[in-house]
């Protein structure tokens, strides 16, 4: 499936659902747990959400509140290393599972946020 598809085929509401449930995988994880500490965690659930929705071609509420998202730089005071990036993918494949997109809509986003990851590294190593 193309990235202009996917928003037609989960909406708002299948976004809205895969972030509700990465971000109930947050506070927990021994990895990521401690980076998101000190934010405000629904806050934080809410900026993902209207990003992907926004890149997606939803709603554009996020450039209106946050401008342009210039994602490395806004990452740019978390250490992510290798372990951190793997791991937000692993709590994010496991919030696909549980959201159960369609399998199209998965690969597609799966291979976003693959690759959206990678691209937010910025130090080598754990
Ligand atoms: C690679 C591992 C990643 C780590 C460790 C990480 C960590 C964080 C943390 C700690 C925050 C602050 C939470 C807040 O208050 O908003 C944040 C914000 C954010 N992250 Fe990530 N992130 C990662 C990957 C990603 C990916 C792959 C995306 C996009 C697909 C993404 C999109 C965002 C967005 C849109 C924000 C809010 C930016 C803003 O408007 O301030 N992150 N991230």
């Amino acid at each position: 499936m193309n990235e202009q598809d996917l928003y037609a085929a989960i909406g708002e509401d299948g976004f809205t659902r895969l972030i509700a449930a990465f971000y109930r995988r947050i506070p927990q994880d021994d990895i990521l747990g401690p980076m998101y500490e000190h934010h405000d965690l629904t806050g934080a659930e809410q900026r993902l959400r209207d990003f992907l929705l926004f890149r997606f071609g939803g709603v554009p509420r996020y450039l209106e509140e946050r401008g342009h998202p210039r994602l490395r730089m806004r990452h740019a005071r978390f250490p992510i290393g290798q372990a951190a990036r793997d791991r937000w993918i692993e709590l994010m494949d496991a919030a696909l599972a549980e959201t159960g997109l369609p399998a199209e809509a998965h690969q597609t986003l799966r291979s976003f946020f693959d690759s959206t990851a990678t691209f937010l590294m910025n130090r080598a190593g754990d």
